[in-house]
């Protein structure tokens, strides 16, 4: 089966700073895979290369085929891409917010319902729906966003930090509808820098620091492969050898 993203060799430098030096993994459909790593790794950079919004320096990345440099326009209409530190309009209510977005995304007004319907689902903020989302604290628009970065079904969706700022029932409520998504075929790349959290919501990660990926596996199988516990000893154990 064709991979929903292959990442080869991918080196990004800004100016003479090198923020990847060369890193390479691949994405299944109906996969959740997430680049682990502190501050400064160079997740952020990947995403943004992969969403065709930055370009690479050298090496490639290839979605369901296309080619993130020839073939970006492409590319632009089978993803999503949900910035870390992405807003909404404060003065539209919730709703409004993803009936204007559904507008954007189907010219068919039927196709609009289904993905207004499936986002307010997502979103778990029922009559809320109705409030300005001025009125909503971080971890409602949080939802609120990411359930636009996934009503529309995108074949690849790409979440940078999904929960980061949030509580631990919002980040439970983030990752099962991220968890519902991916079940009906969406791949998804996310990125983390909150280890243990991240644990419970992938697939497979890759280990990443100062533009290096150390390794790839399952949670379990990088746990067995260290003789740690959790995704944050394992980190250590990488990045030290
Ligand atoms: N536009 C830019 N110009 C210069 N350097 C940059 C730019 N964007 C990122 N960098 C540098 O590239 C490196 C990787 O940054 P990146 O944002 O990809 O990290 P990250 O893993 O997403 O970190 P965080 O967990 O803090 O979000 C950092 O050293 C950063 O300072
Ligand atoms: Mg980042």
């Amino acid at each position: 089966m064709e991979q929903a993203l292959v990442v080869e060799n991918l080196r990004k430098c800004y100016g003479k700073f090198e923020a990847l030096h060369g890193i390479t993994f691949d994405v299944a459909p109906g996969e959740i895979f997430a680049l682990i790593g502190p501050n400064g790794a160079g997740k952020t950079t990947t995403l943004r290369i992969v969403a065709t919004i930055l370009q690479p320096t050298s090496g490639t990345a290839a979605v369901y085929g296309f080619n993130v440099q020839k073939d970006a326009a492409r590319i632009r209409e089978i993803i999503s891409y949900l910035p870390e530190e992405a807003g909404a309009y404060k003065n539209l209510t919730g709703r409004q917010y993803l009936k204007f977005m559904a507008e954007l995304f189907a010219p068919d007004m039927q196709v609009q319902r289904e993905y207004i319907e499936r986002a307010s689902q997502i979103t778990g903020l029922g009559e809320r729906l109705s409030d300005k989302i001025g009125t909503y604290s971080k971890g409602m628009t949080r939802k609120l966003l990411l359930s636009r970065a996934v009503m529309t079904k995108p074949r690849l969706a790409i979440i940078d930090e999904p929960t980061s700022g949030l509580d631990v029932v919002a980040a439970i409520d983030i990752r099962d509808s991220i968890r519902r998504a991916a079940s009906e075929g969406m791949a998804v790349l996310l990125s983390s820098h909150n280890m243990l959290e991240i644990e419970y919501l992938s697939d497979r990660v890759a280990v990443i620091d100062n533009g290096t990926i150390h390794d790839i596996g399952t949670p379990q199988g990088l746990k067995e492969k260290y003789g740690k516990s959790n995704l944050e000893e394992v980190f250590v154990e990488v990045v030290r050898r």
